[in-house]
């Protein structure tokens, strides 16, 4: 086993075989989470960026059937954020010291391409030098170069799972794994910066999945990757499935670490709301950034993908200080830089949009 971890740092490959007997084996975690530390050391040092979320509608017209905020839970509270709301989020995080803001929403039709370019732009008018990024689901292309233009720099959909027959058994029929990925290769021929993902441990998902997801990944070569365990949430027909498990998507996070030396990848709220030292362990396990929450605290506990989500109470201001501190506890240095994708092993990012 040790030889399988250390050709995946070296090489940054190896065969489904191998990566099958790592995803396997409970025996060698140590290990591997030295290696994908080590990996992520070369690359980031010992950053880890922060990114203020902006959680602005928790309506939604898909009906995934793993997600709390899907249509068809007439249970969930919904909300909206209007533009002065999501521009007092970003003013109070970048008072925090955020230079990166992630406005996600459900697919909320509310919202017209012009609402999201008219949001977008005025985001990157008052904070020039901050990253927008954009977590609003599946578009056209031509909605997607709007938001460009408009200034967004980056955009996050997960992929949730790269197998079309596993994509089927997770999603309505009115959502295909096909268009996905088109959206994804769209996103990237645009020029964002794209972050592709999936959920460890969701339900009738096997290690042929997770291999076929780091193998999608590989040719998409995203710039973040997301990875967090499913947990089912009480309100979808998913209820009663087991929640993904924190030694499996710490072996995940460390196998992509490996895989994708220069990718940006957050140790998530799911991770942390498994175990309280989940997204310690995460970023241990090679991940290198962390999403704290910034949306309207009397809002938040109503983005409910999945149950007992942690930080659904706490003021911004607070969860930030106490995330910092427990980033430095594990020997790691909290940074408020935009934190751009850095290919090519230590040199320095590419030139932010709009900067010469
Ligand atoms: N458990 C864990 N993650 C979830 N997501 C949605 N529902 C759940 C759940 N029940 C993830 C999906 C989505 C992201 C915003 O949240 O991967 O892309």
């Amino acid at each position: 086993m040790t030889d399988i971890i250390k050709k995946l740092e070296v090489s940054c490959d190896a065969s489904d075989e191998e990566l099958k007997s790592l995803i396997d084996s409970e025996s060698c975690d140590t290990a591997l989470y030295e290696a994908a530390d080590r990996v992520r050391r070369a690359n980031y040092g010992t950053d880890v960026y922060m990114r203020g979320l902006i959680e602005f509608t928790s309506y939604c017209k898909n009906d995934c059937f793993y997600c709390g905020l899907r249509r068809s839970n007439r249970s969930a509270v919904r909300y909206r954020l209007e533009k002065s709301d999501i521009l007092g989020c970003a003013r109070a995080g970048y008072g925090l010291g955020f230079r990166t803001f992630v406005l996600q929403g459900g697919e909320d039709m509310h919202y017209t391409d012009d609402m999201i370019c008219d949001i977008v732009s005025a985001l990157k008018a008052e904070f020039p030098e901050c990253a927008v990024t954009l977590s609003i689901g599946e578009k056209s292309r031509e909605s997607y170069q709007s938001y460009y233009d408009a200034g967004a720099d980056r955009y996050l959909l997960r992929h949730e799972t790269a197998d079309n027959a596993h994509y089927s058994k997770l999603h309505p029929d009115t959502l295909s794994a096909e268009n996905r990925k088109r959206c994804l290769y769209d996103l990237k021929e645009i020029g964002y910066q794209v972050g592709a993902g999936f959920m460890v441990g969701s339900p009738y998902q096997t290690v042929n999945e997770l291999i076929a997801d780091l193998r999608f990944m590989q040719k998409l070569e995203p710039d973040m990757i997301g990875i967090g365990p499913f947990i089912p949430h009480r309100d979808t027909p998913f209820r009663d499935m087991p929640a993904g498990t924190l030694g499996l998507t710490l072996r995940m996070l460390a196998i992509t670490r490996l895989m994708f030396p220069y990718a940006l990848i957050p140790a998530t709220t799911a991770l942390g709301t498994i175990s309280p030292d989940g997204r310690e362990r995460g970023l241990r396990a090679g991940a290198n950034v962390i999403m704290p929450n910034l949306s309207p605290a009397d809002v938040r506990k109503y983005y409910e993908l999945y149950n007992n989500k942690i930080c659904s109470g706490d003021e911004a201001a607070e969860s930030v200080l106490i995330m910092g501190r427990r980033i430095k506890d594990c020997g790691y240095t909290p940074v408020s830089a935009r934190g751009d994708v850095r290919r090519g092993g230590g040199e320095p990012p590419l030139a932010p949009r709009g900067v010469s």
